[in-house]
């Protein structure tokens, strides 16, 4: 063993929080990474002052440890194939559709398999360099199932806590995957593994006891080798300040205003913020929107959607078969409701500043959240703080964690129900201001009362307690 790191708090992600740009004047830069992992930890990460360890999002790039927006980053490379094996592959092909309810099929590849074991120790032991003596390290979501264990082998000393961000599977769905033991294993390594939801902790439990030799004793999971891990859900959120901060800017509001006057000055506005991935609902809702013009419930006039889809895993297949699946729609939709200059969906592939964002969620008079399935899905946690004024309604999938706390103040709708999904939309549409107020508030005062520092105080309060 041996320690020669001087951090005492790392976060071990398979993403640094920002990606390397270089533009076409050759020159470096950096900029935000995508996601909800990211929204979630920068802000923590600053607060406690620790290293944060993950990829740049370029292959083969391994700049020496540099410091961006306060904070220490430390690169792992990946080389090109890695980032087709491991990242594009067993990440996003395999873990990703399993654990959102297989709305894709998984694919299962023993080369996969094996460049995601490789990666893991690589990641593992960029933590274990730069963890200090019993150092606190903080090892995130799906890419990184195995680090724990490894890491715990290699320095026994570490408090090791992991964070899922997605959902976590049911039996009848994770045991499919061939790896099962061993991932299950993997994640025993940690002292404390958080969840989004309470069904999440129930799934892992159960797993853990049928694939590996864990017993649950009372709250607490017995290794075999006879250590205790605590599962426990920790719902995630967002820092509150800088959304709420940005929200009262004068010029967000003046932003606000004239994304209303550029798409014509609606009576409403519909708006959607996602990735643009499978598991987002985005073709249920625009379905929805679609057949809402058709039937004459709404007219271009009355009613446009905004839909902002941020590039997301270009490279993997049935991401691009969303995208055209998505953009046809959008076409066909705008072909036969739109006219000269109003088109009905105003459709943006890009991604976005800040405060060009929440100027969006501002100008927006219903928020519609439709995914088949999303770990928390932070963008209506971000809708609801945006809302000062206490205007706007939120439209929020059963399916989404964020249902769990949100399902008081939220439209809550069954994204899959289009009828039920039209009739949510026209209600959020109709709510008259009293009620939107009312259910504004609730929202809020969830939202802010339970927001990112108190997630992380949280969880790490209870990993030190482990
Ligand atoms: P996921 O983690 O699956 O991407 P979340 O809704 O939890 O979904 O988190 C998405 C995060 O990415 C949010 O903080 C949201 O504001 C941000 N985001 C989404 N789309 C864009 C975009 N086009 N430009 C900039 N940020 C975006
Ligand atoms: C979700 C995942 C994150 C991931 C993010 C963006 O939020 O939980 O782990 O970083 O999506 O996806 P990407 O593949 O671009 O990192």
């Amino acid at each position: 063993m041996s320690t020669t790191g001087t951090s005492s708090f790392v976060v071990v992600a398979n993403r640094l929080p920002v990606d390397r740009v270089v533009t076409p004047g050759g020159e470096t830069t950096w900029r935000r990474s995508p996601g909800g992992l990211v929204t979630a930890l920068a802000p923590v990460m600053r607060a406690y002052d620790g290293a944060w360890v993950g990829w740049t999002g370029s292959p083969d790039d391994a700049p020496e440890p540099f410091s961006t927006a306060d904070m220490d980053l430390r690169a792992v490379p990946l080389s090109a194939e890695e980032i087709t094996l491991y990242y594009e592959g067993f990440s996003n092909a395999t873990l990703w559709p399993l654990y959102h309810d297989v709305i894709v099929p998984p694919e299962y590849h023993r080369e996969w398999w094996d460049a995601y074991r490789q990666v893991n120790e690589r990641f593992a032991a960029a933590a274990a360099e730069v963890a200090d003596e019993n150092a606190v390290v903080f090892v995130q979501d799906y890419q990184l199932q195995l680090v724990p264990q490894i890491l715990r082998s290699m320095r026994p000393d570490l408090k090791i806590g992991f964070f899922l961000h997605i959902p976590f599977p049911p039996q009848e769905l994770f045991a499919q995957l061939p790896w099962r033991r061993q991932i299950l294993e993997g994640l025993l390594g940690a002292d404390l593994i958080g969840f989004q939801r309470d069904g999440a902790v129930g799934n892992f439990e159960s797993l853990a006891e049928l694939f590996t030799g864990a017993s649950a004793v009372g709250d607490t999971l017995v290794t075999d080798d006879g250590r205790s891990v605590r599962a426990r859900a920790f719902p995630i959120s967002i820092q509150v300040d800088e959304v709420a901060r940005l929200a009262e800017d004068p010029e967000v509001q003046a932003r606000a205003a004239t994304i209303r006057e550029e798409v014509g000055s609606p009576r409403h506005i519909m708006l959607g913020v996602d990735r643009l991935d499978y598991t987002k609902g985005i073709g249920h809702r625009l379905k929805a929107f679609g057949e809402l013009l058709r039937d004459r419930e709404v007219t271009p006039e009355d009613a446009v959607f905004l839909q902002v889809a941020t590039p997301s895993r270009e490279r993997v297949e049935a991401y691009q078969t969303l995208r055209d699946e998505v953009e046809l729609q959008v076409g066909r939709i705008n072909g036969d409701y739109g006219r000269i200059g109003t088109p009905a969906v105003h459709y943006l592939y890009s991604s976005y500043e800040r405060a060009e964002l929440v100027a969006l969620l501002r100008a927006a008079d219903v928020m519609v959240v439709t995914p088949l399935r999303d770990g928390m899905n932070l963008v209506a946690k971000e809708y609801v703080t945006a809302r000062t004024d206490l205007r706007g309604a939120l439209v929020l999938s059963e399916f989404a964690g964020a249902a769990d706390e949100m399902g008081t103040g939220a439209f809550l709708v069954n994204p899959h129900d289009i009828d039920g999904l039209r009739r949510t939309m026209m209600a959020a549409m109709r709510v008259d201001d009293a009620e939107a107020e009312q259910r504004m508030k609730l929202l809020r005062d969830h939202v802010i009362s339970h927001d990112i520092d108190r997630w992380a105080h949280d969880f790490l309060a209870a990993l030190r307690a482990v």
